[in-house]
């Protein structure tokens, strides 16, 4: 059994991402400062984040809570492109560094820990630190480079993924975990290459198409209006149809309706007409809309009974969604990283 501490939890992505992924796991404690978060995970699983600074968490403290796996999604402003990109000097980094700190220490460490960020965190110096560590406490590691692309989703959203087994630890003995490890690639670029190697059974060899991700009667407030496209000067959406087989990352700004970058908008009338996406008229005559907090739920691979509490508003919804997991891609990473047995 995976007995997990969930860090920088926010909605609980690892938490359905290791439940999708059909492993054997229990929460011990999830850790975030977000107290929207926070009550969109307890809403769901039950278990009530703790506020804890995760900067200030000490060897003792994580020492008591025993446990044998670590998941992590730190904050990727400080190796973002928009972000300053300063990496160990930002603030936002203690956290990680934290966390890195105590590993190096720590008497019993994890026999298991998981990492997601953006893929400029690959190759920074937070990366290297951590891998020197993860190293020098034997632990075997695996990177990726995935996008829900690889894996017939159709969204943008490539990750870096660092997954570690530490060879002293009792769960390589176990059921779930891969006995040879070593003669994994150490980096698979592409998931495609990674399901010949794990021969799990896969449903969607084809790319999907947004239709089947897309609700019935949305609701009028989701639709741009022209005051909203004309907002910015150089206007280029990326606009997207309901039989496209992709669609851009869906970021924590997508409710500011026009920042461009922040993800696609959809087009929902008018197919044949040739539109410019610079000309606010045409977005208004091919009716452009946002995608719904629902619809990126479906997207990102959240199980139908995940639900957002009443309190939680629509821009809040899209904050968190953005700043989240796409679960069945993570799902995916962890099935190849855990239960890889014989090739
Ligand atoms: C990239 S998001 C993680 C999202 C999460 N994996 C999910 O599925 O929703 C980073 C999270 O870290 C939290 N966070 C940032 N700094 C923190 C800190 N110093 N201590 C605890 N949590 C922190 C933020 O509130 C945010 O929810």
């Amino acid at each position: 059994m995976l007995k997990c501490l969930e860090f920088f939890s926010g909605v609980g992505g690892w938490h359905l991402a290791l439940t999708k992924a059909g492993l054997k796991f229990e929460i011990l404690q999830a850790f975030d400062i977000n107290e929207n978060a926070n009550q969109v995970y307890e809403y769901n699983f039950g278990i009530k984040p703790s506020k804890k600074i995760i900067d200030r968490l000490t060897v003792n403290e994580l020492e008591k809570l025993a446990a044998n796996t670590w998941l992590m999604s730190p904050c990727c402003q400080p190796f973002t492109l928009n972000g300053t990109r300063l990496d160990d000097k930002d603030n936002r980094s203690k956290p990680l560094l934290n966390l890195i700190d105590i590993l190096a220490t720590i008497s019993s460490p994890p026999g298991f820990i998981a990492l997601e960020n953006v893929p400029l965190f690959e190759g920074s110096n937070c990366c290297n630190k951590l891998k020197t560590t993860l190293k020098s406490r034997g632990y075997l590691i695996k990177e990726y480079i995935v996008s829900p692309k690889d894996i017939g989703n159709p969204n943008d959203r490539k990750r870096y993924f660092l997954v570690a087994l530490n060879s002293d630890s009792e769960l390589l003995h176990q059921d779930f975990l891969p006995q040879r490890i070593d003669r994994l690639p150490m980096k698979c670029p592409e998931m495609m290459k990674l399901r010949e190697i794990e021969r799990l059974p896969m449903k969607c060899p084809e790319m999907m198409k947004l239709r089947e991700f897309l609700d019935v009667d949305v609701e009028y407030e989701y639709f741009l209006t022209l005051p909203d496209v004309s907002k910015l000067k150089n206007f280029r959406h990326d606009v997207v149809s309901p039989e496209s087989s992709n669609c851009s990352t869906f970021t924590s700004s997508y409710e500011a309706r026009h920042l461009k970058g922040s993800g696609s908008i959809l087009q929902t009338k008018n197919f044949g007409f040739e539109f410019d996406r610079t000309n606010p008229d045409h977005l208004i005559h091919i009716g452009v809309r946002l995608f719904t907090p629902n619809e990126i739920m479906k997207i990102h691979g959240y199980p139908p009974e995940f639900k957002f509490p009443k309190q939680i508003s629509i821009k809040q919804m899209y904050r968190l969604l953005g700043n989240g997991l796409h679960i069945s891609c993570v799902s995916e990473v962890l099935r190849h990283a855990v239960m890889e047995k014989e090739s």
